[in-house]
């Protein structure tokens, strides 16, 4: 039996600002931003869009009845979760109206918790082929302004659909994973913002890749040349070249070329969005099956997962028959489209806006953000939602 991704479905706010805006209020050279780190624009979640209802948004595109009747697990990936006991994927099966004989939770290991939730589904449904499994990758990113990681901000959410018989990627059944317990990157409980060792964090994040190539090449015997692309977790686009680039020299002069064109396709709606954390690598595979004319059935993808902590992970899925029908190029399209850019002083009251913490009541204008599900406020410690 075949188990891997049925459906992908992404959303990201509607505002964004201009990475050269940014780089020319701070003083710094927009070079910086769009060459050294690879970025153009990054995603600004207004007040009404939240974790949860980043989440929803994604997955509203892409399910229809059939599966939210035989959906009997939501795994919910994130670090950025609006509450320390019920899980978010509690509030996301109630707004989308899911069968309710169904387990909820959950899951955080930095931006790996998605792929965790990518494994865990594969038991389940090995267990249960006819039930499907969503996996919800949303966060917002946030390190605070001024910051040197105030570049590499974001916000959006991956919805995943994983299920036996998939239309778009069957997951291979070898993968290989490594956890060391680091200080890289952290977010205390009591800290709405990371805490990072900028420098440090990018070390590991290569020296994690490599552990995890070298042990998958062991294993299955596999080289760079049976990969048609390989995609990255990318905080920042620049990022997973910076560590396919240390093992790329190892592959004949056309595989090279393949892989680093495949990269650079692979990264360009991240370039536009952010890190967005948990998702970060599954957007960046939207963005590769999306951009990518060349790609066949049958083409092996590699897929590098990295969340700060640490954990790494290398896994790998074989493009589906018909695969090219089945993606949502087109919503995603006009999604881009229509985002709004705002200007440095607009992104800054964005992001200083804050929910009350003392229990009052609180009403946000939702006709001001144009997504379907929105949070509409919060009155004693409760958030709502309003599905338009
Ligand atoms: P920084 O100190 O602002 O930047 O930190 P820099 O001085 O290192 O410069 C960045 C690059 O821009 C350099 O290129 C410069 O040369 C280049 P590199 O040498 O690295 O190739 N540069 C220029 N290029 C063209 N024109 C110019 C110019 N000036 C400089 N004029 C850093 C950058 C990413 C560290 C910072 O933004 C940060 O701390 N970000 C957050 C941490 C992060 O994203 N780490 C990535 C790995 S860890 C990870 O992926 C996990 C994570 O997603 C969290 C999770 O798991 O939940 C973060």
């Amino acid at each position: 039996m075949k188990i891997g991704i049925d459906k992908l479905g992404f959303y990201a706010p509607h505002l964004y600002v201009d990475m050269n805006d940014l780089a020319e209020a701070r003083g710094i050279d927009p070079g910086k931003f769009t060459i050294g780190l690879g970025q153009d624009e990054m995603a600004v979640p207004p007040i009404t869009q939240d974790p949860v209802s980043l989440a929803a948004n994604a997955a509203e595109q892409i399910l229809d009845r059939e599966d939210k009747d035989a959906i009997d697990l939501v795994i919910f990936g994130t670090e950025s979760g609006v509450d320390h006991s019920k899980s978010a994927a509690v509030y996301v099966h109630q707004l989308l109206g899911l069968n309710p004989k169904a387990r909820s939770v959950e899951m955080k290991q930095a931006c790996y918790g998605a792929t965790a939730g990518i494994q865990m589904a594969k038991g389940h449904i090995a267990l249960h082929p006819d039930k499907k499994v969503l996996i919800l990758a949303s966060d917002i990113a946030r390190y605070g302004l001024n910051t040197p990681g105030e570049s590499t901000q974001g916000a959006g959410a991956v919805a995943i659909l994983v299920s036996a018989e998939p239309r778009l990627l069957e997951l291979e059944s070898e993968s290989t994973y490594y956890t060391e317990d680091i200080m890289d990157f952290w977010r205390p409980v009591y800290s709405s913002t990371a805490f990072v060792d900028g420098k440090y964090s990018n070390e590991q994040y290569i020296a994690f890749f490599q552990k995890v190539w070298k042990d998958y090449q062991e294993q299955t015997g596999r080289s760079l040349e049976d990969f048609a692309a390989i995609a990255f977790h990318l905080p920042y686009t620049k990022m997973g070249w910076k560590a396919l680039r240390t093992v790329i020299e190892d592959a004949p002069e056309a595989v090279q070329e393949r892989l680093k064109n495949n990269y650079q396709i692979s990264t360009k709606y991240n370039r536009n969005v952010g890190n967005i954390y948990t998702g970060s690598l599954y957007l960046s595979l939207i963005s590769l099956l999306e951009n990518q004319d060349d790609l066949k059935e049958g083409d092996t993808i590699g897929l590098y997962s990295y969340g700060s902590g640490a954990v790494g992970e290398f896994l790998s899925g074989k493009l589906q028959n018909g695969f090219k029908k089945h993606l949502q190029t087109a919503s995603h399209q006009a999604m881009f489209d229509n985002r709004e850019c705002i200007s440095v002083a607009a992104y800054e009251k964005v992001f200083e806006e804050a929910l009350p913490t003392d229990g009052s009541e609180k009403q946000l204008n939702v006709d001001e953000d144009p997504a379907k599900i929105c949070l509409a406020g919060v009155k004693d410690h409760i958030r709502s939602y309003a599905v338009k």
